[in-house]
């Protein structure tokens, strides 16, 4: 499979160069990035998205940012820009843990610059195994000729290869196994439309795009036999935090019969959140539904909007969920405990 090289240091390592992808599909543009400012910046804004590819990067990030401390002030300055970065997004978990996992390598290693390159390559290295291993996990569901619908992204550019949600799909196609995707467009930012449906399409799948609320359409038609999701976080419950419009997407495949797939790594489970209701869940400007995007607003100035970037999924309408280390089913309170026992 061809990869697309997202996220990764410069030749001298002092920054961190990233694809932006608030620019895709029309334009590949490369970000090199080093201060504390465009770091944030640049998860607050969706130039970098997707839970693992955040994780990833905020690794990545930290050791970009560590070799501008001095001696003197090493530990307390990479404590407060762990901090800083974590505040950028709250919903995906995956940037708290690779934070702490970073932050626990400068403890350890008294501020060692070896040791925190180390830790996050090997972030990286562990997210290119899992994503392959849960793509194999969700194939072995799939069969030629199935329909999937997902929503967002949670392909390649959200990770690091393969994906999650799209992964098995990407690997159903290099295997030469024919299965026809379907994309929510996904509102208000359009990952759907503007990275998962690029990706599927580069990739030579059969991939078919829709608005969000055509969903039921296609499932009452007979074409979706699976629905495939990635997620934020997963509470101990198995109720999933992933992008806006999720849990609709659930609800109708439960009304359909259709099953009904979470696929993400077991950094996005988050076992102190005992249900949903612990995740928190982002909210985002009122722009991005009025005018962001649009050559002109779509809407009246200055309405009201209420712009909620995640939804919580209740796991009473989950089927499984494909980490890397298998299928967890219901209940999800001993299937999930089980994977960190
Ligand atoms: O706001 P985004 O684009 O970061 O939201 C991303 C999603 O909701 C993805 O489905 C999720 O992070 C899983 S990515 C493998």
């Amino acid at each position: 499979m061809q990869t697309v090289d997202h996220v990764h240091l410069s030749e001298d390592e002092k920054e961190l160069i990233i694809l932006d992808q608030t620019q895709l599909p029309n334009r590949r543009i490369y970000l090199r990035l080093r201060s504390r400012e465009e770091l944030f910046r640049a998860i607050k804004e969706l130039q970098v998205r997707g839970a693992p590819a955040i994780g990833i990067f905020a690794g990545f990030a930290m050791y970009v940012l560590a070799q501008q401390y001095s001696r003197e002030e090493f530990l307390s300055r990479f404590r407060e820009d762990a901090a800083y970065l974590n505040s950028s997004r709250p919903t995906a978990v995956n940037l708290s843990w690779a934070l702490r996992r970073m932050t626990r390598t400068a403890e350890e290693s008294g501020g060692d610059l070896h040791a925190l390159r180390a830790e996050c390559q090997t972030i990286l290295d562990e997210d290119i195994a899992m994503c392959t291993a849960i793509s194999e996990h969700g194939l072995s569901l799939l069969k030629e000729g199935d329909g999937v619908l997902t929503h967002c992204n949670a392909g390649p550019i959200a990770t690091s290869r393969y994906g999650t949600a799209i992964g098995p799909i990407l690997m159903a196609q290099e295997r030469g196994i024919r299965l026809r995707a379907f994309c929510d467009e996904t509102r208000p930012l359009l990952q759907g439309a503007r990275l998962t449906s690029w990706e599927l399409q580069n990739a030579g799948v059969d991939t078919t795009l829709i608005c969000d609320n055509m969903a039921a359409t296609v499932m009452s038609q007979g074409k979706i036999q699976f629905c495939f999701v990635g997620c934020d976080r997963v509470a101990a419950n198995g109720d999933t935090a992933n992008k806006i419009g999720t849990y609709g997407v659930a609800i109708l495949a439960k009304h359909f019969g259709i099953p009904f797939y979470v696929l993400g790594p077991s950094s996005t489970i988050d076992m102190a959140c005992a249900t949903g209701k612990d995740i928190p869940v982002e909210l985002r400007e009122a722009d991005e539904i009025r005018s962001k995007w649009y050559r002109e607003p779509m809407a009246p100035e200055g309405v009201k909007c209420y712009n909620p970037s995640f939804d919580v999924t209740d796991h009473s309408l989950i089927s499984g969920i494909i980490t890397e280390k298998g299928i967890c089913r219901p209940p999800y309170t001993e299937s999930l405990k089980a994977l960190f026992e």
